[in-house]
């Protein structure tokens, strides 16, 4: 599974460094899960000399869509690729709420794969009426001229999830998951990996792990308290 952390703009270096201290000695082996925690940028190198020794992926939350250049205060590709960081969260509902639009989204991808970055795409309805519609239009565009060989992994994240304290059904997870997927087929991409996010926490991470074909989970909140994130990541299929 793929259990992945988003701080969003949360924590500060000392809050770092206490949440990696009581991570490593919570977390043990990580045999079973991909674990991949994305900080703020500021704290993005710290966090990867810590992950080198635990096999944990650092990801950053997100990037420009132009390699370099006049762009004041943006973080470009290059720049994150340079420092050894190994995947970016593109298309977040937070971002789109700020003005990033899907064809931002889609030249974001192309200069993270450019650069050899592993990218989480992340979709999802500002309605549920409009569900389907709007995952689909965001899907198309933001994977606009992406060679179907290139390895995706999209998460599904309902923008009233987001935050909210009330996750998704499994039901309806299990749905959008299977509709991401056949878009994406449709498409080519047929090496889709595709997470849940949305108010994931100590009560509901096993049933969502649990439902079938889905690749794992993206976690803002639980993620923030490194016992809760450890307890979440050490998840093992064949014991729950
Ligand atoms: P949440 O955030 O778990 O706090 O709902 C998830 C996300 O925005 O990725």
């Amino acid at each position: 599974m793929i259990i992945a952390a988003n701080w969003k703009m949360n924590k500060t270096i000392l809050e770092v460094n206490q949440f990696l201290d009581e991570f490593v000695s919570l977390v043990g082996e990580n045999k079973h899960n991909k674990i991949i925690i994305a900080p703020s940028f500021v704290f993005l190198q710290k966090v990867i000399k810590f992950a080198r020794k635990k096999n944990i992926k650092v990801f950053a939350q997100n990037c420009h869509q132009f390699a370099s250049g006049a762009f004041t205060g943006e973080v470009s590709a290059s720049m994150l690729s340079s420092i050894g960081v190994n995947g970016v969260i593109l298309g977040h509902g937070e971002r789109k709420a700020m003005g990033e639009t899907c064809d931002m989204v889609n030249q974001k991808l192309k200069m993270a794969i450019c650069y050899n970055l592993e990218v989480i795409l992340c979709t999802g309805e500002s309605e549920n009426n409009r569900a389907e519609k709007e995952i689909e239009f965001q899907i198309k565009t933001s994977l606009k001229d992406i060679n179907t060989d290139e390895k995706i992994c999209i998460a599904y994240e309902p923008l009233w999830a987001i935050g909210s304290n009330k996750s998704a059904s499994c039901e309806n997870i299990y749905l959008k998951v299977k509709f991401i997927r056949d878009i994406c087929k449709k498409m080519g991409f047929f090496n889709t990996k595709i997470l849940y996010g949305g108010s994931v926490n100590l009560k509901n991470y096993v049933r969502i792990l649990n439902i079938p074909k889905i690749d794992g989970i993206l976690v803002g909140g639980a993620s923030l308290k490194s016992k809760d994130f450890a307890e979440i990541s050490s998840f093992n299929s064949s014991l729950h």
